[in-house]
């Protein structure tokens, strides 16, 4: 292996600016276009890099840290991270970070954007508008649902929940209810202006549901026909989180059939693939995965992401603590294990 300059591959383009510094201290190979990469050439990218800085298009499971063997450290540009298998990660002593806080604001705004143009039929109007259908102003014409004063349903109460739970207390007046896997204190509750309940509750009395909960086994799904027929038929459903936390066929059909009023969708299950059944639908709003998507934000996101990864490989300011690695102990457990591990091989050969 010699003392060769540490490796790091960028996969996708991002900010020139921003990620050329990483060359100060590894050799960096950069992406010039946006790539769809077969797990075999995703293996192949990694099998000679120390580092990698990554998006929500690569998946790293154990196939792919298999083929990788220097690999010692994936930055996720990006706050979800359903698409590295973060136990694989640490049991092979790969230290993993994420892009949390940087991006919180940005996408509450674009969930309350979102569930603004759904329960308000704008993008629905606007098409009607430009296909000329528009004869003349009328009482009847695009009638949607309040924001202000209804009942706000969130699940999942992280940062970017309690950001929207902000959002519709304070600035719209609403009634703000949540779930959560854990209830926040109480403090938080009031600072973000919302109230507890479970899960079937949430479902029956939200006019507006925002999904904005991780994306794992138990999620998967979470909103299915069951879940969907507990909701009020007058009620929008808003999906900012990952795609497969609804069952879309399921979605397509109530809002086909008159069971939900509209939904606003900026992640699918087979992403950048939307299925027919909700592309046909005239009560749906989709946009393309954007919720993050601010200039200001974007940058932030892939800065941190260098600094999560120049901290991993041991450089700059933090070296070995980045700033916001998702598997720090289990990676140290993994390695203090192994080192053990060899500790023991070596006593056992000297007796
Ligand atoms: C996130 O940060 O998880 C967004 O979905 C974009 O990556």
């Amino acid at each position: 292996m010699g003392d060769r300059r540490p490796r790091v591959w960028v996969s996708q383009p991002l900010f020139d600016d921003v990620v050329e510094p990483l060359g100060q201290h590894f050799d960096l190979t950069t992406t010039g276009e946006v790539t769809a990469y077969t797990p075999q050439q995703l293996a192949e990218q990694l099998a000679d890099v120390d580092g990698a800085l990554i998006t929500l298009n690569e998946r790293i499971g154990a196939a792919e840290i298999a083929a990788a063997p220097r690999l010692r450290a994936i930055a996720n540009v990006g706050v979800g991270y359903n698409n590295l298998d973060v136990d694989a990660l640490s049991a092979a002593g790969i230290l993993a970070s994420n892009t949390p806080d940087v991006l919180t604001e940005t996408t509450a705004d674009l969930g309350f954007a979102l569930l603004m143009a759904t329960a308000r039929r704008i993008t629905e109007a606007e098409r009607w508008l430009r296909e000329g259908q528009w004869g003349q102003w009328s009482f009847q014409t695009m009638l949607g649902a309040d924001i202000h004063g209804s009942t706000l349903g969130i699940l999942g109460m992280g940062r970017i929940g309690q950001g929207i739970a902000r959002r519709g207390a304070l600035g719209f007046g609403m009634r703000v209810l949540y779930h959560n896997r854990s209830r926040l204190p109480q403090a938080t509750e009031a600072e973000v202006g919302a109230q507890y309940v479970d899960l079937d509750t949430l479902l029956a009395q939200a006019d507006h549901l925002l999904l904005v909960l991780p994306y794992n086994a138990s999620s998967h799904h979470i909103i299915d026909a069951a879940a969907l027929a507990r909701m009020k038929p007058t009620a929008t459903l808003v999906n900012i989180a990952r795609g497969g936390i609804v069952d879309e066929l399921a979605l397509a059909d109530a809002l086909a059939n008159g069971r939900l009023a509209a939904a606003g969708l900026d992640v699918f299950e087979g992403e950048p693939n939307i299925r027919p059944e909700l592309l046909a639908l005239r009560n749906i709003v989709l946009t393309p995965h954007i919720g993050s998507a601010s200039q200001a934000t974007r940058r932030a996101m892939v800065q941190l992401a260098v600094d999560n990864l120049v901290a991993a490989l041991g450089k700059g300011p933090d070296a070995g603590n980045p700033p916001s690695a998702i598997n720090a102990d289990a990676v140290n457990a993994a390695l203090a294990g192994a080192a053990g591990a060899v500790a023991k091989k070596t006593d056992d050969a000297k007796r």
